[in-house]
């Protein structure tokens, strides 16, 4: 029986592009984990899409003369040709605000408040609020900027203070100054509706006690937070860029529903606009969201544990007819470290980045898809050392990898015709590594669907070095001159281990594993079906042209010119 998931990468902010950090964060273990998936005979649905909606969008369009939608869409579409370099295979990628999308997200949005609203966990209140009066306009979230009052970093956004991390209030803020006009914001007072997430402290224990197996970083961090009580949450702005807050409430004109409400919406909306778009009713959203078949699974960013474990799940509760998350899987934030320099974070502002665009340019995706799967920041913080980079390509996907499957083929080519050779008589050391064939398999299976992607590589690469040992022992080049059937019998194993290799590697290397299926032969429907994995190539069998997979990498020094571009 087919299992059933429903997969989703964390909306990224259409305010900016993306960059490695982005990639190793959520969307390349995601990607991977939903090509394991498919290629394991399970039904997925995988989304993502771009999270408009954010306070830094209107912001930004501000400074630049241009309208946030102009902005969003902007980003939306560079976002999607970076993901779909990268091979990053998303069934749908929406956006919050964007054409084709907006329509459906804000009627599931606005429905998704009302219910909440009318199952009584929102409480209305009077409260102050810094208001820019030269602008006319209150100053929510990073409207403001100004002193943090944890840690005394001069330059602390009114939501967060980048510097702890802590999250903050506008009214917290010492000297605060308006991001408009650099004025000085007066308090005025203003209304807004608080969700009680309080109310759920108990069943939400209940619900990170029933998933221990959830990476020990997320539920101490959420179990930490809710120790203390969940407070309540403002779920509405004064803004004029988001969704209208949908009561009959002459208090709510004017008013939009907090950005990281609608946000995680956003997975369901685009779920049911891409029924829709295969011509099927909005309602089969339901299939993947409210069904007791299909398990939903986040992938996301350190920064987002607080709303995937806790807050989206409340909004769950409260609204009453979702499944709750089944996992939430976050990777911590990526390091970069350049030539020359020391390991330092990954800044926008400080042009300290490496750009999808960019790399992508240069490079093909894969080495990179390699690269940042081996240091997966799966429980703590890594560094791309962009020298690493380089050096692992060379030796590890180059050398071990693409030159076993290489060598193998033009000489089998040459001396075989192309053609699969015969098996013949096994020896032991044979016999061992067929067997290999049939246990690697079910090892790197085992690791993905614990999340571990980074040792799911290592077990490939651990069949990659018993490939090249077992190859180094018989030595066919040697055999050819003495016992050619020998020799086949070699040929054919280490054809039959290309063949294993394929297909356990392909939710790794893609574009690389496409290749292998052509230089092989094989369609890639059984090339890249999890359980054929150690189905052996017929003798006889023709092979196609071998081709060179990758390149030797060395100019680690155009990374560093590039990092100035925001
Ligand atoms: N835009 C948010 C960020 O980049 C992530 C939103 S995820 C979702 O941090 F749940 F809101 F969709
Ligand atoms: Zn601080």
């Amino acid at each position: 029986m087919p299992r059933k998931f429903m997969i989703t990468g964390a909306l990224p902010y259409s305010n900016g592009r993306l960059h490695v950090g982005h990639i190793a964060g959520a969307y390349l273990p995601a990607d991977i984990y939903v090509r394991y998936l498919r290629a394991n005979g399970d039904e997925v649905r995988f989304v993502c899409g771009s999270d408009d909606h954010g306070v830094a969008i209107p912001i930004t369009a501000a400074k630049e003369g241009r309208t946030p939608q102009e902005v969003s869409s902007t980003y939306n579409a560079k976002q999607k040709t970076d993901f779909d370099g990268l091979g990053i295979q998303f069934d749908i990628y929406g956006g919050t605000h964007q054409p084709g999308f907006a329509e459906l997200h804000a009627q599931f949005s606005q429905h998704f408040f009302k219910k909440v609203y009318d199952n009584g966990y929102f409480t209305k209140k009077t409260t102050k609020q810094l208001y820019d009066v030269q602008a006319g306009k209150f100053l929510p979230d990073r409207y403001v900027k100004g002193t943090c009052p944890h840690c005394k970093h001069e330059n602390a956004y009114g939501d967060q203070c980048e510097n702890c991390g802590q999250s903050l209030d506008p009214l917290m803020l010492i000297k605060p100054i308006s991001t408009i006009t650099n004025t000085v914001p007066e308090v005025r007072e203003t209304v807004h509706w608080y969700m009680q997430l309080g109310q759920f402290n108990e069943k939400l224990k209940a619900y990170l006690e029933s998933h221990p197996n959830w990476r020990p970083q997320v539920l101490n961090f959420a179990k930490g937070l809710l120790a203390e009580g969940l407070p309540e949450r403002a779920m509405t702005r004064d803004l004029e860029w988001g969704i209208p807050v949908p009561l009959d409430d002459p208090d709510a004109t004017g008013k939009v529903l907090y950005v990281w409400f609608d946000a995680p919406i956003g997975y369901v909306s685009f779920t049911a606009q891409h029924e829709q778009n295969s011509g099927k009713s909005t309602e089969e959203y339901a299939r993947w969201w409210k069904s007791d078949d299909c398990k939903v699974i986040h992938f996301i960013g350190e920064d987002n544990v607080i709303f995937h474990a806790l807050i989206w799940p409340a909004m769950m509760m409260a609204e009453g007819s979702y499944r709750l998350p089944d996992e939430v899987v976050a990777n911590s934030f990526l390091n970069i470290k350049f030539p020359g320099k020391e390991e330092e974070k990954i800044s926008k502002s400080r042009g300290t980045a490496i750009w999808i665009e960019e790399y992508l340019q240069m490079f093909d995706p894969d080495p990179l898809r390699y690269y940042l799967t081996a240091i997966a920041p799966e429980s703590q913080r890594t560094a791309f050392d962009v020298d690493e980079f380089i050096q692992r390509n060379n030796s590890e996907l180059l050398a071990a990898f693409g030159n076993f499957i290489n060598r193998i083929l033009a000489f089998n080519a040459k001396t075989f015709d192309g053609k699969v050779p015969a098996q013949g008589a096994l020896d032991d050391a044979d016999k061992a590594q067929l067997e290999l064939l049939r246990t690697f398999p079910a090892k790197v299976a085992d690791q993905i669907e614990q999340y571990r992607f980074k040792a799911a590589l290592g077990e490939v690469m651990e069949l990659t070095r018993q490939a090249n040992a077992y190859v180094n022992v018989k030595q066919p080049w040697h055999q050819k001159k003495t016992d050619m059937a020998a020799c086949g019998t070699t040929v054919n194993i280490c054809i039959q281990t290309i063949r294993c290799l394929m297909t356990i590697m392909q939710p790794f290397l893609p574009f690389s594993t496409r290749k292998i299926a052509t230089m092989l032969n094989i369609d890639e429907a059984s090339a890249f079906t999890w359980n054929k994995a150690a189905d052996q190539l017929p003798a006889g069998h023709a092979l196609g042209t071998p081709e060179v997979l990758f390149k030797k990498l060395e100019a680690a020094e155009i990374f560093a010119e590039q990092n100035n571009q925001g």
